[in-house]
């Protein structure tokens, strides 16, 4: 079988990049802030806060979300630190900040936009989260921002014709049984070794931090307004077909590495994992609320998002011609779009079990 395409986020910084099209997932992290701090101050034993702090962030994308989640972190540490020891942070504490992503991520940018002032030293982390990046207990705080919702490949029998658990659409939309269990089975297997992961590189009592979006339980990945997103993707993708610009067969093989879990399943995974406990599970409200209904401004963040891990299965030609279908699809949706049912997006705290 094929290995699945990488998916990476479109690099650079030009109008089509991500970097300037993740105001989005960046939200999250600013929403979730205060509660990010206070779990810090209540869960990180200031006996870790010594000599050499670091931080990792796993999928860090080409920045800058990723300076303002290390950032955060960071004043968070040095406060409780100043707060419980009256000393100052910045005479003790040297902070050593790692960047993870895959090895074809857009480094470059993100080094070049390191942020002016910053108290840190960086060092990129390339390769997949799905395996050890790191020495063994290397790190204090771990976060992921936007990333807990891959897999590390297209489930099994997903893109088989002749599969009971064959995928007609280009992610789980969570109506077919059969396709929801591969994803799942999926998640849950991958999930667990990026747990084990970070489990083996964090130091006892670490944290790790992570933010993204789930389901409520209960609730269709296509009744929410990031499934009729994808569906509206999954059309376009048809359109061209019977429009004779892709073969059929090319789109009916097509499917995504991406899997939004249900809240209970999530913490099913992490429990079974066994590796850390659940220090908090927040329910965020986002601050751009669930997702903006601008259909232009959605088909240019979706550009910025799918573009690489599209173009790598169909072109760079129709990947273009999907995007210019895209934004009146979504106009057509947006009556579904206003009535979706809501996601939910999550602060989770683990802290690494001794
Ligand atoms: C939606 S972006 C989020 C980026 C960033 N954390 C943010 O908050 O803007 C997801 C990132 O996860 C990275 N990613 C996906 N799978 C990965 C893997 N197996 N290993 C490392 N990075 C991965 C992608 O390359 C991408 O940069």
């Amino acid at each position: 079988m094929a290995t699945t395409p990488k998916w990476i986020m479109v690099g650079g910084e030009g109008p089509e990049s991500y970097n300037q099209n993740s105001s989005y997932q960046r939200a999250l992290l600013e929403a979730a802030k205060e509660k990010m701090s206070e779990a810090i101050k209540a869960k990180l034993s200031l006996d870790l806060i010594y000599d050499r702090f670091s931080v990792a962030d796993f999928g860090c994308a080409s920045g800058p979300n990723t300076f303002v989640a290390v950032q955060n972190i960071i004043d968070a540490v040095e406060d409780k630190y100043r707060k419980e020891t009256g000393q100052n942070p910045a005479e003790n504490i040297e902070f050593q900040v790692l960047f993870n992503d895959f090895t074809t991520n857009d480094f470059n940018t993100l080094f070049q936009s390191l942020p002016a002032g910053r108290r840190y030293y960086s060092a990129g982390v390339p390769g997949s989260f799905f395996e050890r990046v790191l020495p063994k207990e290397s790190f204090h705080i771990g976060v992921i921002n936007y990333a807990f919702h891959f897999t590390s490949k297209i489930p099994k029998g997903i893109t088989d014709r002749d599969s009971p658990s064959w995928n007609r659409d280009m992610h789980c939309t969570g109506f077919n049984k059969a396709v929801k269990k591969a994803y799942l089975d999926q998640y849950s297997a991958d999930a667990k070794i990026l747990l084990d992961a970070r489990a083996d590189e964090l130091v006892p009592g670490g944290l790790m931090l992570l933010f993204g979006s789930c389901l409520r339980d209960g609730v269709k990945m296509s009744e929410t307004s990031k499934g009729i997103v994808l569906d509206a993707v999954g059309a376009s993708l048809n359109d061209l077909a019977q429009q004779g610009v892709i073969e059929q067969d090319k789109v009916d093989s097509f499917s995504t590495p991406l899997y939004f879990a249900e809240e209970s399943e999530l913490k099913q995974i992490i429990e079974e994992n066994g590796r850390f406990t659940i220090e908090a599970f927040e329910d965020i409200i986002h601050a751009k609320g669930e997702f903006t209904l601008d259909p232009k401004v959605l088909a240019v963040s979706c550009r910025a998002s799918f573009g690489t891990f599209l173009s790598q299965h169909f072109g760079e030609q129709v990947f273009t011609k999907v995007f210019d279908l895209i934004e009146a699809k979504l106009r057509q949706e947006l009556p579904r779009l206003l009535n979706a049912k809501p996601g939910m997006q999550y602060l989770i705290v683990l802290r690494k079990k001794n």
